[in-house]
């Protein structure tokens, strides 16, 4: 399976870090793997221009689940799609405590993606505290049954594994919880999507650095990466993309 590199801006960057993403063309590895940028929804349109012509593609990093209507504030999966985004994050750890999104609004919000003819990258994650009691991999698997639309196949459809507590902490799970964990998710997503949940890509993210990547990617099931803050310079990301290749 190709490896999917993605980037998650969150919200940095203004226009004159649109440089970041227009270095990554053309470097080492880029056509061994699929390169997603995800700016600020402020950069999208301008960062889908840069890229234009290349391999790499530009993504944003939530979406509201109706097409229109009265959702002041709000961005639609449609609007996405016309301003040059190929794929959009979804329940992001971030997402789901600060604005309580739950299970059944991603899977709306998926369902949107899909029907604009995006690709989701649906992420998932434990806490510090339920790895400890021993229930990582039950609550990961309840929160990608409930967050997978019907809608969802290998080629709209990206599952990103973030523990809560290795997002931008520099903490790391062993290779062998990474392991056990991207396994339970393979089981799972067969188990929903049949033939369609083993063409699923399974990124891992939290921490992912130029440094500790190549570990990483050697690990079964793991199909790529979901990287914040080594992805806003493109050195750095560039060396990412370069262990995957
Ligand atoms: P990090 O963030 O790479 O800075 O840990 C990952 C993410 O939140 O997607």
């Amino acid at each position: 399976m190709k490896k999917l590199i993605a980037g998650n801006w969150k919200m940095n960057g203004l226009a004159s870090s649109l440089a970041e993403i227009e270095a990554l063309k053309g470097i080492t590895g880029e056509a061994a793997c699929d390169i997603v940028v995800c700016p600020p929804l402020t950069l999208v349109e301008k960062a889908a221009e840069r890229v234009g012509g290349s391999r790499i593609a530009i993504g944003a990093q939530d979406c509201h689940a109706q097409p229109s209507g009265a959702y002041t504030g709000d961005v639609s999966a449609e609007m996405l799609a016309e301003i040059g985004a190929r794929f959009v994050i979804l329940g992001h750890s971030e997402r789901r405590s600060a604005y309580r999104e739950t299970d059944a609004a991603v899977a709306a919000k998926a369902i949107a993606v899909h029907q604009a003819g995006l690709t989701s990258i649906i992420c998932v994650g434990e806490t510090r505290a339920e790895r400890d009691e021993g229930r990582a991999i039950e609550v990961v698997c309840a929160q990608l049954e409930a967050s997978i639309p019907n809608t969802a196949t290998s080629s709209n459809t990206v599952i990103a594994y973030e523990p809560v507590w290795a997002i931008g902490t520099g903490l790391v799970p062993t290779l062998e919880q990474i392991e056990e964990m991207h396994s339970s998710i393979r089981q799972a997503l067969e188990k929903r999507l049949g033939e369609n949940g083993l063409g699923v890509r399974i990124l891992y993210g939290g921490s992912v650095k130029a440094s500790n990547a190549k570990a990483i990617f050697g690990v079964s099931n793991v199909d790529g990466a979901l990287v914040g803050g080594a992805s806003l310079k493109a050195s750095e990301f560039a060396g990412i993309i370069t262990a995957a290749a």
